[in-house]
C-alpha cells in the first residue's frame, strides 16, 4: 500500500484515485475545487463515467479515499500524481501553467519533509516537460534536490472518456518514464495493482508516447472518414470495406477506423495541435497532422449538406440526439454535436437538442440558442428531422415513426434502420 495524493480531481484524476484506491492504496484527492471535493468525501463525484461512483463510495466508506482542498493534508503521501489539465493556447501549444503550479505547490507543502517522495506527472504534457518545468519547481519551492531528496517520473493516462474505468484496471500498457531507477522503482510499485506490460523509460520518451498514441488514433479517424467519405460518393459500403481491410494482420480490429462526425474531446484536438506547435518551433513541417486536423474539421458539415440536399433548413425544427462527444460520458468538450447545432442554427434552423448525461453541462459551458427536450423520444416527437450526433445505446431503442433519420454515429444495425432512414454522413 502507498500513500498517493492526485493532484486535479477532474475525469483523469478522479478515476486515478478511485481506481488505486479501490486496489487498496491510500488515496488523498487535492483540488480547488469545493463541490468536487465535496462530493468525494461524500461518496459521490461530479463528473459521469460507468463504474466510477461505485468506486468512490465504496473507497470512500473503507476510508482509502478522501479529497481536500489544502494539500498540506497530503504533505505525507509518498507519491504525487499531478493530473492537471493542460489547456490549448492560441498557437495550439500546451499551457503548462496548471501544471507548474501544482510542483510549485507540492514543493511548498514538502519544504520540511525529510522522507523521499516522487512526483510524477499524469497530464499530457510536452516532452521536456517533467525535466524541464515540473523537477525545477518542485527543487525550487521546497528547497529539495531532485535525484537526491524525492524522485520525478511522468505516467502518462491513456483513459477513453466512457471507458475510463476499464481502460485503466485493463490496461494495454503501463508507461514509466523516470528520472532515475529509485523513482521509477516507486511508481512501478505503486502500478503493480494493474495488469498490463510495464515499460520504463526516459521521462521525454514517456511523454512523447502519448502525443504519438493520441495523433496516431486521431489520424485514423480522419483516414476513416476520408476513405467512408470516397465509399459513399461510390455507392460502396464502408462498414464491409472497413471489415475486410481490418483482416489484414497489420491493421488491428480495435483500430479507430470507426466513420462519423470525427474526433471529439478534449485530448485528440489539443494533443494532435499540441504535438504540432512542439514539431513547428523545430522547423518541422507536419504534413500528417495538418490533413489530419483539416480533414476533421471539414467532416461534421458533410451531414448539414447531406440533410440540406433533400430539405429546405430554415424554420425546420431539426432534433440532434446527442451532446456529449463520447457516449458513456457527460463531457461536451470539442464535441461534434456542438458544431451541427452551431451550423444549424448559421442556416436558421430550429434545433431541439437531447442527451442522456451531458445536458447540464451544456447549459453550463455552451452559450447555444438550442432548446433542450427532456428525452429522447420528446425529441422526435417533436422534431421535423433527426440526426444521430452521438451513439448512445438507448437511442437504437427510441421510436424514430416516419420522421427523416440522419446518422452522424454509426448506430443502428444496417439491417434493421428506422422507417425514414436516410443514411449516415458517410455510410
Ligand atoms: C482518447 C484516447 O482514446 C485515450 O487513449 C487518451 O488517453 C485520451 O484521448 P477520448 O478522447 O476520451 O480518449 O475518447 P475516444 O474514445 O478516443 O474518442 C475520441 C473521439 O474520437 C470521440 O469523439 C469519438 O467519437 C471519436 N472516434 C473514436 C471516432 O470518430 N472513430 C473511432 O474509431 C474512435
Amino acid at each position: 500500500m502507498t500513500k498517493i495524493a492526485i493532484i486535479g480531481s477532474g475525469y483523469v484524476g478522479t478515476t486515478t484515485a478511485a481506481v488505486f484506491a479501490s486496489k487498496g492504496h491510500s488515496v488523498i484527492c487535492i483540488d480547488r475545487d469545493k463541490p468536487k471535493v465535496d462530493a468525494i468525501n461524500n461518496g459521490e463525484c461530479t463528473i459521469f463515467e460507468p463504474g466510477l461512483k461505485e468506486l468512490i463510495s465504496s473507497s470512500v466508506s473503507k476510508g482509502s479515499l478522501r479529497a481536500s482542498l489544502n494539500i498540506a493534508e497530503a504533505k505525507d503521501s509518498e507519491v504525487f500524481l499531478i493530473c492537471v489539465g493542460t489547456p490549448m493556447k492560441a498557437d495550439g501549444s500546451a499551457d503548462l501553467d496548471y501544471i507548474e503550479g501544482a510542483a510549485k505547490d507540492i514543493g511548498s507543502a514538502l519544504k520540511d519533509r525529510s522522507k523521499y517522495f516522487v512526483v510524477a506527472t499524469r497530464s499530457t504534457v510536452p516532452p521536456g516537460t517533467a525535466r524541464n518545468i515540473v523537477l525545477p519547481a518542485v527543487e525550487k519551492a521546497s528547497g529539495k534536490k531532485a535525484g537526491q531528496d524525492f524522485g520525478v517520473c511522468m505516467v502518462p493516462e491513456f483513459l477513453r472518456e466512457g471507458h475510463a474505468v476499464q481502460d485503466f484496471t485493463n490496461a494495454d500498457r503501463v508507461v514509466i518514464g523516470e528520472l532515475d531507477s529509485k523513482s521509477g522503482d516507486m511508481l512501478n510499485e505503486v502500478y503493480s495493482c494493474i495488469k498490463g506490460p510495464k515499460l520504463r523509460c526516459g521521462l521525454p520518451e514517456a511523454e512523447m508516447i502519448k502525443y504519438m498514441a493520441n495523433s496516431y488514433l486521431a489520424k485514423d479517424i480522419s483516414f476513416a472518414n476520408e476513405m467512408a467519405n470516397l465509399c459513399k460518393s461510390e455507392g460502396i459500403d464502408y462498414w464491409t470495406v472497413k471489415k475486410g481491410a481490418q483482416l489484414d494482420s497489420r491493421i488491428s480490429p480495435r483500430s479507430f477506423l470507426v466513420a462519423g462526425l470525427g474526433f471529439g474531446g478534449s485530448c485528440f484536438p489539443k494533443d494532435v495541435r499540441a504535438i504540432r506547435a512542439l514539431a513547428k518551433k523545430n522547423n518541422l513541417n507536419t504534413f500528417v497532422l495538418d490533413a489530419t486536423l483539416k480533414a476533421d474539421a471539414e467532416q461534421p458539415l458533410k451531414l448539414i449538406e447531406q440533410v440540406a440536399k433533400d430539405f429546405e433548413l430554415k424554420n425546420k425544427k431539426i432534433g440532434v440526439l446527442g451532446l456529449a462527444f463520447n457516449p458513456d460520458t457527460d463531457d461536451i468538450r470539442e464535441s461534434k454535436s456542438l458544431i451541427l447545432i452551431e451550423e444549424l442554427i448559421k442556416r436558421k434552423a430550429k434545433v431541439l437538442a437531447y442527451d442522456p448525461k451531458a445536458i447540464e453541462n451544456f447549459r453550463k459551458e455552451s452559450n447555444l440558442n438550442a432548446e433542450l427536450a427532456s428525452s429522447g423520444q420528446e425529441l422526435i416527437d417533436k422534431s421535423d428531422i433527426i440526426l444521430i450526433a452521438t451513439a448512445w445505446k438507448e437511442f437504437k431503442d427510441l421510436s424514430y415513426k416516419d420522421k427523416p433519420v440522419y446518422e452522424g454515429r454509426k448506430l443502428f444495425d444496417s439491417a434493421n434502420p428506422p422507417k425514414n432512414y436516410k443514411g449516415g454522413i458517410c455510410w
